[in-house]
């Protein structure tokens, strides 16, 4: 299965991905590429230092969003990618590409959706916004992508207990060691051992 990975940052969970991979954990996934939105991102040195083909594609050098989407499907159907992996990707796609990889672009969000996700809640917020409203459990979702903001169909998801001296910070990087770099690999292999299907914007799992 030809994979996909887009990235924005770090790129902690792009490298969990590579990693697991190396370790020959997931024999059917081929990291054909990386594309990032923004050049400075760190996740590009890691799609380099592996040897990944990488290229950037951001969204502020289009004039406008249809021109963006025809250069990102083009650049994943050159790919010939069978999933796309969102992993720390800021950008919104646009509709051509959510209809041309329908049920075959998923997202790691970091908290327990549906709480603390939508437009707007990224990076360091969903944490800020987690311990502001005195939630007791956090964590992190693998969910397919639609034409929402973080709606499509929730295919794993992982928690963890809060700790009343939790900053963001220490949240944001526990879920990002915890769930995030473990639910994301696994939501990929079972992707690529055909055990997803989707139904009534539900995504089952067979045992
Ligand atoms: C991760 O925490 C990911 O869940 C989050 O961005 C971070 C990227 O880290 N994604 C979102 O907030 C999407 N709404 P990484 O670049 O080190 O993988």
């Amino acid at each position: 299965m030809n994979v996909v990975v887009l990235v924005s940052g770090g790129g902690t969970n792009l490298q969990a991905i590579i990693d697991q991979v190396n370790e020959g954990v997931m024999p059917h996934v081929n990291l054909v590429k990386v594309i990032s939105s923004a050049s400075e991102a760190y996740a590009c040195r890691r799609a380099e230092n592996n040897h990944i083909p990488f290229c950037v594609i951001s969204r502020k050098t289009f004039a406008n969003m249809q021109a963006y989407d025809e250069a990102m499907l083009t650049a994943l159907t050159d790919s010939s990618a069978d999933l796309v992996v969102l992993a720390g990707f800021l950008s919104l796609l646009g509709p051509k590409v959510v209809s041309a990889f329908s049920n075959r672009i998923i997202n790691i969000h970091p908290s327990l959706i549906p709480s603390f996700c939508g437009k707007g809640m990224y990076g360091i917020r969903p944490h800020e916004a987690a311990l502001a409203r005195g939630v007791k459990v956090s964590g992190a979702t693998v969910h397919f992508v639609n034409e929402y903001y973080d709606e499509g169909p929730i295919l794993l998801q992982k928690s963890i207990e809060i700790d009343e001296n939790d900053t963001p910070q220490s949240l944001q990087k526990r879920i990002m060691l915890t769930c995030e770099q473990e639910i994301l690999p696994r939501a990929i292999q079972l992707i690529a051992d055909n055990k997803v299907t989707i139904e009534n914007n539900r995504a089952f799992i067979t045992k």
